[in-house]
C-alpha cells in the first residue's frame, strides 16, 4: 500500500533528493573532523558548516553567521537558551500552548531557581493578542518565550508585534520556530527576535539529528555544555568565541551537510510559496472534515490563517484507533496523542483524550488531503453504524 505521510509537524518526509546525496557525499569522501585539523578533508567538512551556517543566516535574516550555533534539535536548542540565559528571581512571561521542550525547562527553572512565570492564554477565538503578552509584563520580567506556531492548533503567533513591545521594554525575546524554521518567513531584526531555536528535520527538510540557536550578539549566554572546540586548546576556560563558546564536541557534519541541502531547496522554493501550499492543503482538509457528521476541528476559525496543521476527533472515538485505522487499513500516516503539548490540547478542551493530527508538507498534494477526507468519512460512518 502506497504511504500518504501526514506527519510533516513531527518530522518532514520525503526529503528532497539532494539532501541523501550530500549526506552520502561526506561518509563516502570527506566525513573527517571539521575545525580539528589543517589537513584538506579536515577543511572540506569545516566548509560545509561554514556554508550551512550562510544558508540558515540568509534564510533568517542573520547578519553574522557565528551568532547560530549548532545542536542536535530545537529542545537542545531551547534547553540552552532558557537555562543559559535566566538567573534566580527572573520573570518570563510565554504562552499556554508552548511544547514541554519549553514548558519543561521553565518549570524546572522554577522548582530549582525561583524563576517565576506567567502563562498567556489564548481568548475565545484561540488566537493569542499582543496586549495579552504586555499584561504580564513586570518589573523582573527578563524574557518573553513563545512558539511562533502551535503543534497542535496551527494558530500563528503575532511574533513581529509582540518583539516590537519587548525590545521597547529591553527585555529579550526568544521564539521556538519548530513548526514554522523554513514554511513561514522570518527575519530576526524585523521581527525583534534575540533568539530563535529551530529544528532541522521539519519545515528545512534536513535529517533528525540537526538544529540550531540563534542568539544575538549582546546576549551572552551561560554554556551548557562545555568540552574540546578544536581551538585555545591550552586554556582551561570554555574559549568566549562564537560559534566555539556554545558547540563542544564534534558537530553533526553529515546531518549538516544534509540540512544544507535542505535549506538551499526552502530558499529555491521560497518560505512564501511553501507557506501558502501547506496552508492550501490544511485548508482543504478541514473544509472536507467539517461537513462530516460528529467531526470537531480544534484551532482558530477555519478560515484564519494557520501553518500546516490540522487537529481533529471524531465525536465519541479514541483518538489513536482512528490513527492506527488510517495507518493500517488506509496507508496513511498521522499523529495521535497530545503531541508533547498538554497545554496545547488543554487550550481546545482536549487535555483528556487528545487529538488525532494530520500536518502537510511541501510534498503532499490535494489528493493526499481528499484521501484522508475520505477515509474519516468512511471510518465515521463504520462507527455510527457499529461496525468499527
Ligand atoms: N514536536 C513534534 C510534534 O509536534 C515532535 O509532533
Amino acid at each position: 500500500m502506497p504511504i500518504t505521510y501526514l506527519d510533516n509537524a513531527a518530522s518532514s518526509w520525503p526529503k528532497p533528493p539532494e539532501v541523501k546525496l550530500a549526506m552520502a557525499e561526506v561518509i563516502e569522501d570527506y566525513a573527517a573532523n571539521p575545525g580539528r585539523g589543517g589537513h584538506t578533508l579536515a577543511m572540506r567538512a569545516g566548509k560545509v558548516l561554514f556554508q550551512t551556517r550562510a544558508q540558515l543566516s540568509r534564510l533568517f535574516g542573520i547578519t553574522n553567521p557565528n551568532d547560530l550555533f549548532f545542536y542536535m534539535n530545537a529542545t537542545q536548542a531551547l534547553n540552552q537558551a532558557i537555562k543559559g540565559f535566566l538567573q534566580p528571581g527572573d520573570h518570563v512571561v510565554t504562552s499556554f500552548i508552548e511544547h514541554n521542550s519549553v514548558r519543561r525547562p521553565l518549570e524546572y527553572l522554577r522548582r530549582t531557581k525561583g524563576v517565576q512565570i506567567s502563562y498567556v492564554q489564548p481568548r475565545e477565538d484561540q488566537l493569542f493578542y499582543t496586549a495579552d503578552f504586555v499584561k504580564e509584563i513586570r518589573p523582573s520580567t527578563k524574557l518573553i518565550v513563545v512558539s511562533h506556531a502551535s503543534n497542535v492548533t496551527g494558530v500563528i503567533l503575532p511574533i513581529e508585534e509582540i518583539g516590537s513591545e519587548a525590545g521597547k521594554r529591553n527585555i529579550s525575546f526568544l521564539v521556538d520556530a519548530s513548526q514554522t524554521a523554513g514554511v513561514v518567513p522570518i527575519d530576526v531584526e524585523k521581527m525583534g527576535i534575540d533568539m530563535l531555536a529551530f529544528p532541522g528535520h521539519k519545515g528545512l527538510y534536513g535529517p533528525q539529528g540537526t538544529g540550531g540557536l540563534y542568539v544575538r550578539n549582546t546576549i551572552d549566554l551561560e554554556p551548557l555544555i562545555h568540552g574540546g572546540t578544536g581551538s585555545q586548546s591550552e586554556s582551561v576556560d570554555q574559549p568566549v568565541a562564537r560559534p566555539d563558546r556554545y558547540e563542544s564536541g564534534t558537530v553533526n557534519t553529515v546531518g549538516l551537510a544534509g540540512l544544507l541541502a535542505g535549506v538551499t531547496f526552502v530558499l529555491e522554493k521560497g518560505t512564501e510559496q511553501i507557506f501558502q501550499h501547506e496552508w492550501k492543503l490544511a485548508k482543504r482538509t478541514m473544509d472536507g472534515l467539517k461537513e462530516i457528521s460528529g467531526v470537531e476541528i480544534y484551532g482558530p476559525d477555519i478560515d484564519v490563517e494557520r501553518v500546516g496543521v490540522v487537529s481533529f476527533n471524531i465525536k465519541g472515538v479514541d483518538a489513536t484507533e482512528v490513527s492506527f485505522i488510517l495507518d493500517q487499513e488506509y496507508g496513511i500516516a498521522t499523529r495521535s496523542g497530545y503531541h508533547c503539548s498538554p497545554l496545547g490540547h488543554q487550550a481546545v478542551g482536549t487535555e483528556k483524550r487528545g487529538a488525532i493530527r494530520a500536518s502537510f508538507g511541501m510534498f503532499n498534494t490535494e489528493e493526499d488531503a481528499q484521501k484522508l477526507i475520505q477515509a474519516i468519512e468512511e471510518i465515521s460512518a463504520a462507527y455510527a453504524a457499529g461496525e468499527a
